[in-house]
């Protein structure tokens, strides 16, 4: 997958994987994870699916309306492409804290959805629940940070929600943070995303 790692100074910090939404690249969010964790590595990658020349990490048939075969897929090939970065760039497979927005949140909020310890937390910035109807493995007090926006018309509250509750009953720690605006990510959710990340890692 097209990707930039950026080592970071402290090999203690985690491994952060950067995941953009849709039209976006493997350069947005370089900023964003330097905000959250200056000394931390980072793996930011982009999406191999092209929607009408934009990137995303999985295919939809229409804007919310996830193509689950394609999504299936997508996520084993992330799940190995982080694999291999691991051993390619030398940082802890069990480290990894993934920060996605919208698309990207809705993959990394599915590898938490197939793979058990696949990592060790996640910073979802407008996520959706990626599939319903399906068991989830144990997670043993995984953090995970929601933003949401009350006036998201693409999320609904009620589905923010319920993305908090499936992965609490899977054993996650999950903040969910609001805040009044839409889809877009705020200063201040990125703000609050920074004080939840430095009081758990
Ligand atoms: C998705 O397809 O992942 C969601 O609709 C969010 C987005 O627009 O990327």
């Amino acid at each position: 997958m097209n990707h930039v790692f950026y080592k970071g100074e402290d090999s203690s910090r985690p491994t952060l994987l950067l995941l953009h939404g849709t039209g976006g690249n493997e350069h947005d969010l370089v900023g964003l994870g330097k905000e959250i964790d200056i000394s931390a590595n980072i793996l930011s990658v982009r999406g191999n699916v092209l929607e009408n020349g934009m990137p995303r990490f999985f295919k939809r048939l229409a804007e919310g309306v996830f193509d689950l075969e394609d999504l299936q897929v997508r996520t084993v090939e992330l799940k190995s492409f982080i694999d291999e970065a691991a051993e390619n760039y030398e940082f802890d497979r069990d480290n990894v804290v993934a920060i996605g927005y919208s698309n990207g949140a809705n993959i990394a909020a599915n590898l938490l959805f197939e793979y058990k310890n696949v990592l060790n937390g996640a910073i979802l910035h407008h996520p959706m629940v990626p599939r319903r109807g399906v068991e989830l493995p144990r997670m043993s007090k995984t953090p995970v940070f929601i933003g949401a926006g009350k006036n998201d018309h693409m999320c609904p509250a009620t589905e923010s929600e319920e993305l908090q509750n499936l992965l609490q009953e899977a054993g996650a720690m999950v903040e969910l943070y609001w805040h009044a605006y839409g889809h877009q990510l705020t200063q201040d959710e990125v703000q609050a995303a920074k004080q939840w990340y430095q009081l758990k890692f």
